[in-house]
């Protein structure tokens, strides 16, 4: 029997009054956006776990494709004895990693859903008895202690994640994750990379309409949570790329003038006609981008690998000077 631990370093409503937070911010002013951490409900993470599986959508398994072909060279680059999963939601593509690192000893993964943890955990413990588990519940955007575990540490924050950030939060999180290593631990880090407009703008706007419906989910969400009375039929799902700041945009668009209420924030949120609500970035990298944000964080890198077709990028970073 493996030891599973589960440590809440959130309270129970801290979602609840983060979420009243940002909407009352975020669509009070102008342009209005919200933080795309809140399309993960069940019925948004099953959207993005269907989005992962489209053909326009491709960092998936780009990322999937580097990780099988370096997962043993990671193992010995950086002879981890943790492995610490920023944002690990199914950690489906993790296994790879997991089962190229024998001498791995303990899998943290942090993750805001306790569902998703308990769900990735079970599956790992019986496949894996000998690992320890010690998950974590946590917001790794707001500052981390991570368990006592043996080292070396390899951090992981895979799936091109870090594109959600912009800039001055990407630097930010850099340099807390910086703070969490020591000489010898390694950051894993996902980038998808910039790339012709059409592929990237397909990528979040496909055929069938299931990007959509994952944009389209922060609005059921704010309904449920905050008793808006949100129409999503009322919105247009955009996707358009960013080529001053090299980054995709999703946003909502009010096909007419109207007003929203949200009773939880006691407000009335009025939409022009064609007025936009940004719901998420995603920056695309470029190695030297990627090499010098690391740096300016205390990081060195070290490894930069790519799928074969050059549209994703694992790069591996250790602490600079050490
Ligand atoms: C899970 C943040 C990596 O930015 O590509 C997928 C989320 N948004 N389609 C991304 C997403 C629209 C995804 N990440």
């Amino acid at each position: 029997m493996s030891p599973f631990l589960l440590t809440r370093t959130l309270p129970e409503d801290a979602a609840g009054a983060a979420l009243r937070a940002d909407v009352l911010h975020g669509l009070s002013r102008t342009p209005k956006s919200l933080p795309p951490k809140w399309f993960y409900d069940a019925r948004g993470s099953a959207l993005f776990d269907e989005i992962t599986t489209l053909p326009e959508y491709y960092p998936t398994r780009a990322e999937r494709e580097i990780l099988v072909a370096r997962a043993a060279e990671i193992a010995a680059a950086t002879g981890a004895r943790t492995l610490v999963e920023l944002g690990s939601g199914s950690s489906e593509k993790t296994r790879h990693l997991i089962d190229a690192m024998p001498s791995l000893h303990t899998y943290v993964p942090v993750d805001v859903s306790e569902s998703a943890l308990t769900g990735a955990a079970n599956t790992l413990i019986a496949e894996r008895p000998a690992l320890d588990v010690h998950a974590l519940i946590a917001d790794f955007t707001r500052g981390l202690a991570l368990p006592g575990t043996p080292g070396p540490r390899l951090v992981a924050f895979l799936g091109g994640t870090i594109g959600n950030l912009l800039p001055a939060e990407r630097a930010a999180f850099l340099t807390s994750v910086r703070g969490l290593l020591s000489p010898g631990d390694a950051l894993l880090l996902g980038t998808d990379l910039v790339k012709e407009e059409g592929v990237l703008v397909a990528a979040y706007d496909d055929a069938t309409g299931v990007t959509a419906a994952f944009n389209k989910n922060v609005l059921h969400v704010i309904n449920r949570e905050l008793g808006a009375d949100f129409d999503p039929d009322a919105f247009a799902h955009v996707a358009v790329w960013d080529r001053d700041h090299e980054w995709i945009e999703m946003r909502l668009r009010s096909r007419a003038a109207q007003t929203v209420k949200i009773p939880a924030l006691d407000l009335a949120v009025h939409f022009a006609a064609g007025e936009e609500l940004r719901t998420e970035i995603s920056a695309k990298f470029r190695e030297e981008v990627v090499k010098s944000e690391l740096a300016a964080a205390g990081l060195s890198l070290t490894h930069w690998w790519t799928d074969e077709r050059a549209r994703f990028a694992l790069s591996l970073s250790t602490v600079a000077g050490a």
